[in-house]
């Protein structure tokens, strides 16, 4: 698929809010620092559109993309991010289900996990939780430029096996840097047959 524009639409923190839930979209969560924000200036190889940053707690919104005036690409805070209060955290969660859940135009949730670490109880709860709350999800495995080439693959397989303690099917996976732009294809095609699918109704 050929990115033609990519624009900044709202921060929001109410998925009432939101733009009207009438075209796909796309929405990437995972820990703090995980790389969200990287990833989606990757996919649309903009430097800023997403706002990044070595602190962790960095998004603090729902932040809507509009891609090729047809579809949206969802930005939001990373769960596990300590340095708040806990009010504070409560808050951020209920914003995050609230979306999540109540969200009808929502094609796919990107969850993603850094390669380099397994799965830590944070991602196991969300992932359990997504996964009983019926949200189509896709995971994405991000910062593999930090592995060496031969090393990808085994990183990824112990993922994987960690999940099949819970899951049955897993979901799919995509291996990915923001810095390498690894992943970029596979990731943009999904969302081609996802879009075509939604137009269609399937
Ligand atoms: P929050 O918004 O705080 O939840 O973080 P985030 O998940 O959006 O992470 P962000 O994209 O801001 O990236 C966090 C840090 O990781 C930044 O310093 C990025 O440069 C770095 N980073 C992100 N993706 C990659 C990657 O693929 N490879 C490498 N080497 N660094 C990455
Ligand atoms: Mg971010």
């Amino acid at each position: 698929m050929i990115i033609h524009s990519a624009d900044f639409v709202m921060s929001n923190t109410e998925v009432d809010k939101c733009p009207a839930p009438v075209l796909p979209e796309y929405a990437f969560i995972g820990r703090s620092n995980v790389g969200k924000s990287s990833l989606i200036n990757m996919l649309v190889e903009k430097k800023n559109l997403a706002l990044t940053s070595g602190k962790p707690g960095k998004t603090q919104l729902i932040n809507h993309f509009i891609i090729n005036q047809q579809w949206y690409l969802v930005d939001l805070p990373g769960y596990g991010y300590a340095k708040t209060s806990k009010t504070n955290r409560s808050k951020w969660q209920d914003m995050i289900a609230d979306y999540l859940l109540e969200r009808p135009n929502l094609v796919t949730l990107f969850v993603l996990v850094d390669i380099r670490h397994e799965l830590q109880k944070i991602d196991e709860e969300f992932l359990q939780w997504a996964g009983e709350s019926q949200i189509p999800l896709c995971i994405v495995l991000t910062k593999a430029d930090k592995l060496k080439r031969s090393e990808v693959q085994k990183y990824a397989a112990a993922i994987r096996r960690g999940l099949k303690h819970t899951w049955e099917f897993l979901p799919r996976m995509i291996i990915s840097s923001a810095e390498m732009k690894t992943g970029r294809e596979d990731i943009l095609d999904f969302i081609e047959e996802c879009n075509a699918d939604f137009k269609s109704g399937t």
